[in-house]
């Protein structure tokens, strides 16, 4: 069967072009708004731990099957993996792999793009000097005062989902590839000047060191392991064929494995850095760490408002972290807009705004769920927090799994090995049983552990 050379929708102009776009997907949101929150709501060190075991042993393989299923197949994920499954003699029914993959990618958008309107309306407060000599009560009260106007949600929300459907309209050169090719690296220097700012708390620094490096196991419960499994499958963008797209897009000769070690480094380094640069500031002023997903609205603030140019500096780390949750925004709709180009014969533009409007939609369900529909709680939960719950906890680990299944059960050794093209074929060999037998049970075991089979 012949194989098309590249995608209808271009490809990435080099390797680098490849590793910028796809840390702008992984970086994001979940590094340094939501791994600080989730760490302080889980205890700390044993959480972290079993994080970055997620990442290593589950994370990093199904990267590489992404990048390669993508690769190989050169179309949306649900094509791709369709055409891979016709080729290979395997059931049709993969193809809904790619469509869960689509739906989770629409509702996290739907939330993300809240969370992240929250950030554009910081922009704004800490340049105008609101958090001037803040206290932690006065911060607290500033972003309560923010999250309980749906309409001033809903805007910043409208403005985010906008600018996102706006870089996807233009492609992938012309727009996904431009927008990462500054963000990345101004991110990581403003994140470094934050860390300093946190080191001169003395003992609150080392404080927040012990706290996300020491593990206290009696503190892990068997949905903060299923928490810390979702979360490597968020941070790292898998399980819904983001990477995968991005992979359709990617040159034929570049490197599988180097380019996600390179990701999977520059992501993992980008939350501990955040971590190191939050905690000792919630210790610092007593706050408290379990207070979740407002934790940087209500702790960043006190070190801008006491900080020489805290102004200045805060409100360009709010700037970079909308240029971060913009860079990972495009990649969540990408599948779904992909999909519409190949499938549905509209236009990219037009598949923009039918997707944009949908995810916008969506959104509201969040923008309520702070303020109005606070108490409209099922199974416990608010409505964005059961968002939240459902795509990162359950759909990217099950999407992940089968990718894995697929990657190292359904598409012979000769195909993968062949997309890969590595040198040394031990490092094939160790994929592979990771990705075959390792990947899946990890994955399974935290499931099971989450439904308490194991007490
Ligand atoms: N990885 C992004 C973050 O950490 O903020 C979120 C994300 C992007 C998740 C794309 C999933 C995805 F497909």
């Amino acid at each position: 069967m012949s194989r098309p050379d590249k995608s209808i929708h271009g490809q990435w102009s080099s390797r680098w072009a490849f590793i910028l776009a796809a840390t702008g997907s992984a970086v994001g949101l979940g590094n340094i708004w939501k791994f600080p929150y989730i760490t302080g709501e889980n205890g700390g060190g044993a959480f972290v731990l079993v994080y970055l075991l997620c990442i290593v042993c589950i994370g990093i393989p199904v990267m590489m099957a992404e990048i390669m299923i993508g690769r190989r197949g050169r179309q949306n994920p649900v094509n791709s993996l369709k055409s891979i499954a016709k080729e290979e003699g395997a059931g049709q029914f993969w193809r809904y792999l790619g469509w869960s993959g689509v739906a989770a990618g629409f509702i996290i958008l739907s939330y993300y793009s809240v969370i992240a309107g929250q950030a554009i309306a910081y922009i704004f407060r800490t340049i105008s000097g609101t958090f001037d000599g803040v206290t932690a009560d006065g911060a607290a009260n500033i972003y309560k005062s923010l999250t309980s106007d749906p309409e001033r949600l809903l805007a910043w929300h409208t403005v985010f989902i906008v600018l996102t459907m706006v870089v996807v309209a233009r492609g992938v050169r012309g727009g996904l590839e431009k927008l990462v090719r500054f963000i990345m690296p101004a991110l990581f220097a403003i994140l470094i000047l934050l860390v300093g700012f946190a080191a001169n708390t003395g003992e609150h620094f080392t404080h927040a060191i012990d706290f996300l490096f020491k593990a206290d196991f009696s503190k892990l419960t068997g949905d903060a392991v299923l928490t810390a499994m979702g979360h490597a499958f968020f941070t790292l963008s898998l399980g819904m064929g983001a990477i995968m797209v991005y992979g359709s897009y990617l040159p034929k000769n570049t490197s599988i494995m180097k380019v996600t070690f390179a990701i999977a480094a520059a992501d993992t380094a980008i939350a501990l850095l955040a971590g190191l640069a939050i905690f000792p500031l919630v210790f610092a002023n007593d706050l408290s760490i379990g207070s979740g997903p407002g934790l940087i609205f209500e702790t960043l603030p006190i070190a801008f408002g006491h900080m020489a140019g805290g102004a200045l500096f805060g409100s360009l780390f709010f700037l970079l972290l909308v240029f971060a949750a913009w860079s990972s925004a495009i990649s969540l709709i990408e599948p779904a807009v992909a999909w519409l180009v190949e499938n549905k014969n509209v236009s990219r533009r037009r598949a923009c705004v039918y997707t944009g409007f949908a995810a916008w939609s969506l959104g509201l369900l969040t923008v309520i769920s702070f303020n109005i529909g606070q108490h409209w709680l099922l199974f416990g939960k608010t409505m964005f927090e059961l968002l939240d719950y459902l795509t990162a906890n359950l759909m990217l680990p099950l999407g992940g799994l089968l990718i894995a299944i697929f990657a190292g059960w359904v598409m012979p050794r000769s195909s993968s090995q062949q997309e890969f093209a590595i040198k040394k074929p031990i490092f094939y060999y160790i994929w592979l049983i990771l990705i075959r037998f390792i990947t899946p049970a990890a994955v399974i075991i935290v499931f099971l552990n989450a439904l308490g089979l194991f007490n």
